[in-house]
């Protein structure tokens, strides 16, 4: 059950931080102030996802691995403070902030200074979140370790 879980937790929590940040880009080269607004209204609704998903996965992941001491797990554990952190002290902050500004169609610098940091901490969580998927596959045999055939003796 848990292992079953565990994919499809950590594929939620990547695909809300890929439509936040997606949605992001995409309203900002619109350039429609409906459109901004829309999205960053929109974006704080959809914590009531990514933060039950980034729990699951997190909690499932641990459990998961508590009597494993491979290398990739090790990362895999390493990076959750980090993706943890920066959606906590960064990206929710940013998102409350700038969801509050849109309501008050308040476009101004502060605005564009805060969506700029969170652009960078969503990209910066996008790669940790992919780098855990990667390290999963590659552990559980799905997808092959390109470095073990580095390390190979001919
Ligand atoms: C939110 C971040 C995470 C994501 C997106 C994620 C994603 C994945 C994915 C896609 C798999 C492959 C499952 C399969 O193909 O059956 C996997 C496996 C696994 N992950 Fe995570 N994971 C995350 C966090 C963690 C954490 C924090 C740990 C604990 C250190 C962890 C430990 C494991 C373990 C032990 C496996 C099973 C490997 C196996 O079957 O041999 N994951 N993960």
């Amino acid at each position: 059950m848990i292992k079953a879980i565990h994919p499809i937790a950590g594929g939620i929590a990547f695909a809300c931080v890929a439509a936040f940040f997606g949605g992001t880009v995409a309203t900002k080269l619109s350039g429609s102030p409906e459109a901004i607004t829309a999205v960053k209204l929109a974006i704080p609704w959809g914590f009531f996802i990514l933060i039950p998903a980034m729990a699951a996965a997190g909690g499932t992941g641990f459990v998961q691995s508590r009597d494993r001491d491979d290398q990739r797990i090790g990362a895999k554990r390493r990076r959750m403070p980090f993706i943890v952190a920066n959606g906590c002290l960064v990206l929710i902050p940013a998102a409350l902030f700038l969801a509050n500004r849109a309501a008050h169609q308040d476009f101004g610098p502060m605005f564009q200074a805060v969506q700029t940091v969170e652009l960078i901490a969503g990209a910066l969580n996008l790669v940790l979140l992919g780098l855990n998927i990667r390290d999963g596959f590659i552990s559980a045999g799905r997808i092959k370790d390109k470095t073990l055939t580095l390390r190979r003796v001919p």
